[in-house]
């Protein structure tokens, strides 16, 4: 090598580490609507502490909880405008984007969350995940909250109490549906509003997991929580796909790494939370807590039985059967 071919390497090297150096971090904003001391808001700031740690200097993440910067509804055109390159909304948010996860929210489909993992690591559950390639949004993974309970400021033991009575919910056709065949008045809210119209009593009760309901302090203005358990709150964890598919292959190998150690915390956190929160919940003494029955179940069970009739040509018949299935094999 003569003496102008090593100081051209020389040069290559020098400006490839200053090039390196000078770079600008990767930007991930992860933007979400709960609070930080949720399942969901825990998982986002552990993901930011791991991402910093491992690719330090190469990704810096900006979590935004509550809404700060996007509701739910927002948050799926911000991403495709890459304006945020993370989001975990709940799986009932997708309707406006997919019919094919509405399965999730068949009410009294999943005896409980872990009848749900088992279907979302089995062919289908990974399959949903892909729902939304084609729209430029890729599925990264599955967080959980939990099994949703129902709040009002009337005891609600049997399908008929609910009639008439106004309830918040997420903007989910199978919910909506849910909700109508009671008799109830489903109003499609945004969360960060519902602690609100709860308190101004324009609204009579809402559904939601224990840790929504005591991070938001929705049980203040109501009276009554009926532990009916009849669907799974979880997310999906989101981002622009061609943001992801560009970036560079050991970072997108690390931080799939990572979002996968999150993953596992967040279900363990999930579990360990529901029970703190409702227990808190209780502690405070404000709300009655009405337990159901095998029986009275059964009965909120069968009224809902119009509710998956309407949604038979919508959801495929096989993944309903794979997820009664996961019950089962969960016992
Ligand atoms: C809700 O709107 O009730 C939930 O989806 C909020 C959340 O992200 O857990």
């Amino acid at each position: 090598m003569n003496l102008l071919q090593t100081l051209i390497g020389l040069i290559a090297v020098f400006s490839f580490t200053l090039t390196t150096a000078l770079a600008e971090p990767i930007l991930i904003r992860f933007s979400h609507v709960v609070a930080e001391q949720t399942p969901k808001g825990v998982g986002a700031n552990r993901f930011k502490q791991l991402v910093e740690e491992k690719l330090a200097g190469r990704v810096k993440v900006e979590v935004f909880p509550n809404a700060n910067l996007y509701n739910d509804d927002e948050v799926f055109t911000a991403l495709l405008d890459n304006d945020v390159q993370l989001a975990a909304p709940s799986l009932s948010k997708f309707s406006i984007m997919t019919k094919a996860l509405q399965v999730y929210d068949l009410p009294f489909l999943f005896d409980d969350p872990s009848a749900v993992e088992h279907f979302q690591r089995g062919e289908i559950g990974q399959r949903l995940l892909t729902a939304l390639d084609g729209k430029g949004i890729k599925g990264l993974g599955y967080w959980s909250n939990g099994m949703r309970v129902i709040s009002a400021n009337r005891p609600l033991r049997t399908p008929t109490d609910l009639r008439q009575l106004s309830l918040r919910v997420e903007p989910s056709k199978v919910i909506e549906a849910q909700y109508r065949q009671f008799g109830a008045i489903p109003i499609k809210l945004p969360f960060t509003h519902t602690r609100d119209a709860l308190r101004r009593e324009v609204i009579d009760g809402q559904e939601n997991t224990w840790s929504n309901i005591y991070s938001q302090g929705f049980q203040a203005s109501q009276t009554y929580i009926t532990e009916t358990h009849h669907s799974f709150l979880g997310y999906m964890v989101i981002t622009n796909k061609t943001f992801w598919d560009q970036l560079p292959a050991d970072v997108r190998r690390e931080l799939e790494t990572i979002l996968g150690q999150v993953t596992e915390e967040v279900k363990a956190r999930a579990t360990a939370q529901a029970r703190q929160d409702r227990q808190a919940i209780i502690d405070e003494g404000r709300v009655q807590l009405i337990a159901l029955t095998d029986q009275d179940r059964e009965r909120w069970r069968q009224a809902m039985i119009p509710v998956w009739k309407s949604f038979a040509s919508q959801i495929d018949p096989e993944i309903i059967a794979v997820a009664r299935a996961a019950n089962a094999r969960n016992r």
